[in-house]
């Protein structure tokens, strides 16, 4: 049977890696890129480093604006799903090429599955929001990777398709973890910040009282720079504190690696906040809320605000020591190949 899985951004590539290679060895895959992301450092060296066969399709469909970029995609999809006639279509997370994939494919009516279903900021003016709520109601099954989110899709009527699978992640950080196992640790400490959020960069206000903040704590920070805040620091003229060090994406191994050897996380990603979690690293998020709420109940995940005036004290004040629960399971791909089996087995 021919699966066929779309993905097109950093995160999704993370996600696709541990998934792709086990399905593989039950079904004949086929890897549509849409080419939302496309740099070298923010698309083929995951494809590398995950050791994920190359797309078989890349539409090459680039930046643009949400209706523009979705609009693209989701014709482009559409055409390439109707001479494929795939058995399953599998979509992962909240991006736009995530949406476009289930729009066209649902209206297609090829059995959709969404991966990372059931998530929730409750704040519609992020565009991954909305993302993730048709992404659900328009899919056939629904792997949840937590029991808030499975809590999440009941309430919307949706138990039915919802299935608890852990979150695929967990599988990723253990994939690279024999590639860092020898790493030599950075002996200076330092914390970690990645940044990339429309709401948060996309107004260099707020990246200069986020700088402001940072060059109060006394500890160096490293800074992989996102290509979206790098446009903004390069047509600003932001200046940035000596305390921060700005450097390129990395790769997922590089990223990893600077991960564990980090005294804290600063982000506003989503998927940082699980693999600091996961990794045993304090994160402070600079957002006013987040999907990962199990996290901030754990006690090692710190909502706040970039603009406020006493964030240097609360980064700096923050080490949790609570013992941390397993919250996204473990060999999370093969219960999911288990659960396509079974969706298979009786569609
Ligand atoms: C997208 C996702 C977001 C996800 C993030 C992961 C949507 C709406 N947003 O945000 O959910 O968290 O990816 O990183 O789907 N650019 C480059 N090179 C690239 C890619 C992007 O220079 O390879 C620049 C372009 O100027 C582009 C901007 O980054 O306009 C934003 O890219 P886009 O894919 O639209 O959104 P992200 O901010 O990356
Ligand atoms: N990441 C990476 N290199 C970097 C920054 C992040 O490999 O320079 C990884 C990080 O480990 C995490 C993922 O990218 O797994 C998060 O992606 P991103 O923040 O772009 O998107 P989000 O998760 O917020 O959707």
């Amino acid at each position: 049977m021919k699966v066929v899985s779309i993905v097109g951004a950093r995160p999704q590539f993370i996600k696709l890696g541990p998934l792709s290679r086990l399905l593989r060895e039950s079904f004949e895959e086929i890897i549509i890129h849409t080419g939302q992301h496309y740099d070298h450092e923010m698309s083929d060296l995951f494809f590398d480093q995950l050791e994920i066969p190359k797309p078989d399709i890349n539409l090459g469909v680039g930046s643009g604006l949400q209706g523009a970029q979705t609009g693209d995609m989701l014709e482009k999809i559409e055409n390439k799903l109707m001479s494929i006639e795939p058995g399953l279509v599998l979509t992962f997370g909240d991006t736009n090429s995530t949406l476009a994939a289930c729009l066209a494919s649902s209206k297609l009516q090829f059995p959709t599955l969404h991966i990372e279903a059931g998530l929730r900021s409750f704040n519609k003016t992020m565009p991954e929001e909305i993302n993730r709520v048709v992404a659900d109601h328009t899919s056939d099954l629904l792997f949840a990777p937590t029991k808030e989110a499975v809590r999440n899709l009941e309430n919307e009527g949706l138990t039915e398709k919802a299935v608890l699978t852990g979150d695929i992640m967990v599988d990723s950080v253990e994939f690279v973890q024999s590639k860092i196992d020898n790493h030599n640790a950075n002996e200076n400490p330092y914390a970690l910040l990645t940044m990339h959020r429309p709401y948060n960069v996309d107004n260099p206000e707020n990246l200069k009282n986020l700088f402001r903040s940072l060059k109060e704590l006394s500890t160096s920070i490293i800074f992989p720079v996102h290509p979206r805040t790098r446009n903004i620091l390069n047509s600003n003229n932001i200046d940035v504190p000596d305390n921060i060090e700005l450097i390129e994406p990395q790769g997922y191994i590089e990223f990893q690696k600077l991960l564990r050897s980090c005294s804290r996380v600063i982000t506003d990603s989503g998927g940082l906040q699980k693999e600091a979690f996961i990794t045993g690293k304090p994160c402070i998020t600079l957002r006013p809320e987040t999907e990962w709420v199990e996290t901030v109940e754990a006690g090692w995940n710190l909502l706040a605000d970039l603009s406020d005036p006493n964030l240097a004290d609360k980064i700096k004040s923050f080490n949790p020591e609570e013992e941390r629960p397993d919250l996204y399971g473990k060999n999370v791909a093969e219960v999911m190949v288990a659960e396509i089996k079974k969706f298979i087995s009786q569609s």
